[in-house]
Parts: structure tokens; C-alpha cells; sequence
């Protein structure tokens, strides 16, 4: 028999997990110090070190990407490198103080391909993204945002199933998947605008994700009842 889940409304982290550990713990520093020993898939072998994610206890939005770049697997913190700086900008300009929210991903350590010296990105498989699951559901039990922004196809697919679109779907509130859950919305991911064949197609693309931000914002601080909050603010 399976060993029981965690015991927390809503979460899905199996008892042998070392996320439910931390759950328990109801802590994001015992997560993030046990992420680096997570062996439920095999991308730790090749990773520099977990990354899990960064900001406020208390944030009301949680941005999630897709795994760790080169920069952030050597850093040890999401949306570092170059797509981070891009989301910085795009915060910046929809009004939207990074250090408020809490950053991540759904996987936790880089994937990787070698291109000569260099680490290329390589995206990770159903698999991979599923093993990480627990953890990111950690951070969205302890966190509590009121909405979660996912950035581009491999978040967006994790959480609203294959068949969503994020060129189609992007910016559309999403109901929680339970009363005391975040709203979704999707968005681009910024690696996909820094990959923009043109720089018309770049500003676009641009525009759409700062404009989603901006909506993604106001939903997080419109007036939605009550939400339960756990725990002081521990921002890392
Ligand atoms: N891309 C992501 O999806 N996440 C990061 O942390 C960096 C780049």
C-alpha cells in the first residue's frame, strides 16, 4: 500500500517524499535544503544543485517556469540569466515589484545537452516534470498565492493538462482547481521572446506577457474572500 499523502487540503505530496517531509515542517527552508537530495528522477546527476524557488511567504503571486537554465544551476536561483532579466523588465513595466512574489519552476534541477563547451537547454519529458510535482505543490501549499502565473508550455500543460495552447490560451483567468486554490493563467515564457525571429515579433510578444502580468497582478489583489495564510514571512 502507498504511504498516506501529507495531510493538507488540497496537496498531492505522497507520504515518501521528501517534500512531504517538509510539509509537514510546514517549512520552505527544509524543502530547500532537502531538494538537492531529491533522486525521484534522474536529472539530479547532472545538475549543479536543486533550485527551488525564491520570494515572499506571503506573495499573493507565484510565477512558475519550467526548470533552471545554465545560469540558475550554477546561481541557485530561478529567472537569473538572461530570460530572467527579460522577466524582470516585464514586471517592471506591469507594475510589479519581483520582490512580492514568489518565482520558481516546475522542474527543479537544469536538463541539459552539450553543444562543445556549452550547456544547452534540453526540455524536460512528462516523466521528469511529474517526479517534480510534489515540490511545486509544497510551495503553492505554503505560499498560498492568489494566482499563478505559469510562463509558457511546459508549466501551462503541467497544470491545465496537454491540450492548452498558451499562443491561444495566454491571459485567461482560470478558475482554482479548488476553493482555496490559486487561480492559473498562462502567459509566454520569456525565453520564447528572447528566441522572437524578428524584433517586431520580439516587441509583440513582449507587449502580450507584459499585458498578462498586468492582469495576472490585478486578479491577485482584487477582493476574492477570505484565503488562509500560513506561517510568518520568510522571504528568501
Ligand atoms: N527558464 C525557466 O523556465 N526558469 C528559469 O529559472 C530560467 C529560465
Amino acid at each position: 500500500m502507498p504511504p498516506p499523502a501529507a495531510s493538507t487540503v488540497g496537496t498531492r505530496i505522497p507520504g515518501d517524499q521528501p517534500a512531504a517531509r517538509a510539509l509537514e515542517q510546514r517549512s520552505l527552508d527544509v524543502a530547500r535544503a532537502a531538494i538537492d537530495g531529491c533522486r525521484a528522477c534522474d536529472l539530479w546527476a547532472r545538475a549543479t544543485q536543486g533550485v527551488f524557488g525564491k520570494g515572499r511567504r506571503s506573495a499573493r503571486l507565484m510565477l512558475v517556469g519550467e526548470q533552471p537554465g545554465d545560469q540558475e544551476d550554477l546561481a541557485g536561483e530561478p529567472f537569473v540569466g538572461p530570460a530572467g532579466r527579460l522577466l524582470d523588465g516585464a514586471l517592471a513595466e506591469a507594475g510589479i515589484d519581483r520582490e512580492q512574489a514568489f518565482v520558481t519552476n516546475v522542474v527543479k534541477h537544469f536538463k541539459w545537452r552539450a553543444s562543445g563547451k556549452r550547456r544547452l537547454h534540453d526540455r524536460p519529458n512528462r516523466e521528469q516534470v511529474r517526479a517534480c510535482r510534489p515540490w511545486l505543490d509544497l510551495e503553492v501549499e505554503l505560499v498560498r498565492p492568489e494566482v499563478l502565473v505559469l510562463l509558457g508550455a511546459t508549466a501551462a500543460q503541467a497544470l491545465l493538462g496537454t491540450s492548452f495552447r498558451v499562443t491561444v490560451h495566454h491571459g485567461r483567468l482560470i478558475e482554482p482547481e479548488t476553493p482555496s486554490g490559486p487561480l492559473r493563467m498562462a502567459t509566454l515564457h520569456p525565453s520564447a521572446i528572447l528566441r522572437a525571429r524578428t524584433p517586431e515579433a520580439r516587441d509583440e510578444m513582449r507587449r502580450m506577457l507584459v499585458g498578462d502580468l498586468a492582469a495576472a497582478a490585478q486578479a491577485a489583489t482584487s477582493p476574492r474572500g477570505p484565503v488562509p495564510r500560513a506561517g510568518p514571512d520568510d522571504r528568501r
